[in-house]
């Protein structure tokens, strides 16, 4: 392949050392941007002619090869890391096709600043769209579980020691609650990434007769930025999606956590389905949730891109400074390290089998109902909450929770016996009993079956909002590409 680098030959001598080209290059993270370039190329190539800004004869043929590139793909020889960036790939070999009259009018009032910029938020706003998908999906099998699994009770934990019973269904729904939110940072931070920076060219705008609102109508854009330094210079969207992912990388992490403690021996809660595991190359008998404890770290991953892409960012001067680079990469790799966990999230949840004997066991181990005990006694002989919790806690402390213990627990702490009625077994037994206990949390939000069939019920109305406004989008976009490549393929034929 012959094509030379079009962007250097004028102001620089020389070839350079392969070593400083690849350095320099963006080429392995601009792989992910090429498709969106050459739609970016086409927008800008088409509202040239239409403005009148380039000829006819050279808009048509600049097009047709535009045309070509999107039908066939991005060549390889366009990623050869000699090139600076897919951007000047693309424009050397158009020029080296077509000769320069016609593609070397294609970066007319346009730079590479504007245009990586724009590619960026092309990709980003598809990355967000997938992200959000899969967030519903997750979500949706969350919810299937819980619907399954309201029965279910469970130890609930705080600081990892028994608490109060609880079931898999709430336990299961509090990582739907964030996974929503996360859903909602999604479609927040979309409507910020999907606004127009092309025609804002270096940074200082063009004084050609541009249209860049007929450009970011035809890339599927709400609207175009209203400062051209801020368009070319601005990666904000960029760190939000990042963020945004750190933190839904932290839900994540804390239910792969809870499945690896889940399907150790000691707790056997779960057992995840043999696609999900490995064994070891020694010990033979071996099932180690590995995929989840690579998800564990990918929380790693994520979070350490998002914190190199602030670092990277934050000490840069207006506008446009080639370290913005250096971001794409991290944000490339945070992207798909976080859908494709999310994505495996679901299907691991989807194939687990609970063992819902031994969650029921250990539900009522470790007095985990020894605050429904106090609270009997707070509504059953009229004591303030904080006397039942000492009595309660002494009968503990004492080594039980029968009437003869909570009796010499009482005298203990108040000095006198417990009213003339004390408390029967069968009084005691109830108000231990790990079934009651979650029957009677039924606060908005709380186990009671009754409660949580209306969260789910409320979880889902919302995810179907979430799933409507995705295909929405979806469909707009891909109208508006769609659109673009038939007024592109009109303006070819003539
Ligand atoms: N590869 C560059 C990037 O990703 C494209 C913009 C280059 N602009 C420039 N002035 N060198 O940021």
């Amino acid at each position: 392949m012959t094509a030379e680098d079009v962007v250097r030959r004028g102001r620089l001598s020389g070839d350079r050392d392969a070593r400083i080209a690849a350095f320099l290059s963006s080429m392995a993270a601009d792989r992910t941007i090429a498709g969106a370039d050459v739609l970016v190329d086409i927008a800008h190539a088409l509202m040239l002619l239409k403005q009148g800004i380039i000829g006819s004869d050279a808009g048509r043929l600049l097009l047709g090869a535009l045309l070509t590139l999107y039908r066939e793909g991005v060549p390889d020889e366009a990623f050869d890391d000699r090139f600076e960036d897919i951007h000047a790939g693309i424009e050397s070999m158009l020029i080296s096709a077509i000769g320069e009259g016609a593609g070397g009018r294609l970066h007319t009032a346009r730079s590479r600043n504007d245009e990586v910029a724009t590619c960026i938020r092309i990709a980003l706003r598809d990355a967000v769209l997938v992200q959000t998908a899969s967030l519903i999906t997750l979500r949706g099998v969350l919810l299937d579980v819980a619907q399954h699994s309201m029965e279910a009770i469970m130890p609930g934990f705080t600081h990892m020691q028994h608490a109060q019973p609880t079931t898999l269904a709430h336990h299961l729904l509090a990582y739907e609650a964030a996974f929503t939110r996360d859903t909602s940072r999604m479609t927040g931070a979309y409507g910020r990434v999907n606004r127009s920076p092309l025609g804002a060219a270096a940074f200082a705008g063009t004084t050609y007769p541009i249209d860049a609102r007929s450009t970011a109508v035809h890339l599927g854009f709400s609207s175009t930025l209203g400062n051209t330094m801020d368009a070319v210079a601005g990666r904000d969207v960029v760190l939000e999606v990042l963020a945004h992912l750190a933190v839904m990388m932290t839900s994540v992490s804390r239910l792969c956590e809870d499945l690896i403690l889940w399907s150790s021996r000691f707790i056997g809660f779960v057992r995840l389905a043999d696609a999900y595991c490995s064994t070891s190359s020694i010990m033979p008998q071996k099932r180690n949730p590995d995929t989840v404890e690579i998800m564990r770290a990918k929380a790693g991953s994520v979070i350490g891109a998002c914190s190199a892409a602030m670092v990277i960012t934050k000490g840069l001067p207006m506008s446009y400074n080639r370290d913005l680079q250096e971001i794409t990469p991290h944000l490339w790799r945070a992207i798909s390290d976080a859908r494709e966990s999310t994505d495996l999230l679901a299907g691991v949840l989807e194939t687990a089998v609970f063992d819902l004997d031994r969650m029921r066991l250990e539900a009522g181990q470790g007095s985990s109902t020894a605050t429904d005990l106090a609270d009997h006694l707070v509504q059953n002989a009229g004591l303030p909450f904080r006397t039942a919790h000492s009595i309660v806690g002494r009968a503990v402390a004492k080594g039980g929770l029968d009437p003869a213990t909570l009796h010499a627990a009482t005298m203990e702490i108040t000095g006198n016996p417990p009213g003339a009625k004390g408390m029967s077994d069968s009084e005691v037994a109830m108000a231990l009993d790990p079934e009651r206990s979650v029957a009677m949390r039924s606060c908005v939000g709380g186990p009671a079956p009754v409660a949580v069939r209306a969260t789910i019920n409320e979880e889902r109305a919302c995810l179907e909002g979430d799933a409507a406004w995705a295909a929405h989008e979806r469909g707009r976009i891909d109208q508006a590409i769609a659109g673009l490549i038939r007024d592109a393929e009109e303006m070819v034929k003539g």
